[in-house]
């Protein structure tokens, strides 16, 4: 809370702002950049009194290294990590009743986590079209979890809604009321998205996107709050590019081009000495690099930084911060370097460069995959 002062009349009087405390973090390339492991590490260093989730639905795998223990979660928002936050789903989320009944189970959050009344529910019509109809599973090539019928199904306004569903009764909430009303206290929120820009069915790679769009302003819409309550986007992007099922990927890395990316020949040498080679370039840099996909298992196709979508997607998301993760990945002696004058000379010109393009400030670093692999330079 801040208190603010007017002259009125020729007298002060004061009265009670609100200083805005509602970040966002989104995924700035075509997801899978690391958002779970930076959300579960915003959660235990700035303790928001809520963390929610946003986007599609469990289509989106985040993972969250926690004492050595990985969690692939596609339902409940990474900041569980944090005993105090207050855990919720937005409106604009797509329900998998039984997955995120497991997932309450496997991270003991029953108590602490709401599901919003209108949240659309996934039923099993939806994951076998999903997978059944070939244009969806092969040529967009979806995960299959049913988010695309579901949504679908939501805008012909047939869907079912959570409230409808007996198993989730302990779960159901206003998510805008308890979020406006915690902003209204002055009380931290953090929104976890999902996917990322490439993926944006209004923005990305049409047709090969996902059902939603998956910027920072949808992050909002689905969780209830209006753009005037948001203090800061942080835009998140790998170190690299992926990108897992069909579409193009225009720094895609293959045998033609590869001595075109400065840091790339090397890295494929150090993959071959360690005995991996598989009937590609790319996918032996996918296995050397564990650039495997958290809800299929496909394995990821690797592109070089791609600064152009990177620089559009800043923009469209109104980016305030960008977070870099996998740094370790294209420099290994960086691994769990926790202090930015730590960096090697290699590294530090690479996040410059980011910068310099970009026009963000990178104030968030991941060297790592725990919580604590990261370099924290926000003020
Ligand atoms: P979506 O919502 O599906 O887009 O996922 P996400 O952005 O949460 O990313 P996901 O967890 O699917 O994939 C990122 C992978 O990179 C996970 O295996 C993380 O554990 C790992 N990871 C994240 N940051 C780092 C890092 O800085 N270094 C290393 N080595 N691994 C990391
Ligand atoms: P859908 O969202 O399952 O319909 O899939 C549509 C497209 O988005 C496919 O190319 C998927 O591979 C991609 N996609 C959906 N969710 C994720 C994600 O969480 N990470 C990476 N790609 C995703
Ligand atoms: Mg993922």
């Amino acid at each position: 809370m801040i208190k603010l002062f007017l002259k009125v009349c020729g007298k002060t009087i004061g009265f009670r702002g609100l200083e805005r405390m509602v970040t966002i973090v989104v995924g700035g390339h075509f997801g899978d950049e690391g958002k779970g492991k930076i959300v579960s590490y915003l959660a235990m260093k700035d303790n928001p009194y809520i963390t929610a989730r946003s986007g599609i639905g469990p289509n989106a795998g985040h993972t969250v290294y926690m004492d050595g223990k990985k969690y692939g979660l596609r339902m409940i928002p990474c900041g569980f990590v944090n005993q105090n936050s207050r855990l919720l789903i937005g409106a604009g989320v797509l329900v998998d009743t039984q997955r995120f009944l497991m997932e309450v189970d496997m991270t003991s959050t029953k108590g602490r986590i709401g599901i919003d009344k209108r949240c659309a529910i996934i039923e099993e019509k939806h994951k076998i079209q999903d997978k059944s109809d070939g244009y969806l599973s092969k040529t967009v090539g979806t995960t299959g979890s049913g988010c695309g019928p579901a949504n679908a199904e939501r805008t012909f306004r047939t869907a079912k809604l959570a409230q409808d569903i007996v198993e989730l009764k302990d779960y159901i909430t206003d998510v805008p009321l308890e979020v406006n009303g915690a902003i209204g206290k002055g009380k931290k929120v953090l929104i976890e998205a999902s996917q990322g820009f490439g993926l944006s069915l209004f923005y990305g790679t049409y047709p090969y996107v996902t059902s939603k769009d998956t910027s920072a302003s949808m992050a909002a819409t689905d969780i209830g709050i209006g753009p005037t309550k948001v203090k800061d986007v942080i835009v998140v992007y790998k170190a690299y590019t992926t990108r897992v099922g069909g579409g193009p990927l225009d720094t895609e890395i293959n045998e033609n081009n590869i001595k075109k990316f400065p840091l790339w020949p090397k890295i494929l040498e150090q993959a071959n000495k360690s005995g991996i080679k598989k009937d590609t370039v790319n996918e032996t840099l996918a296995e050397f690099l564990v650039e495997t996909g958290t809800v299929t298992g496909r394995l990821r196709r690797i592109g070089n930084f791609d600064f152009n979508l990177a620089k559009y997607s800043s923009m469209v998301n109104g980016a305030t911060q960008i977070c870099i993760t996998c740094l370790d990945k294209l420099f290994p002696e960086n691994m769990h370097v926790q202090n930015y004058n730590d960096l090697s000379s290699q590294s530090v010109n690479f996040i410059k460069n980011i910068e310099k393009q970009i026009g963000v400030r990178v104030t968030l670093i991941s060297t790592g995959p725990e919580i604590d692999d990261v370099i924290d330079i926000r003020k």
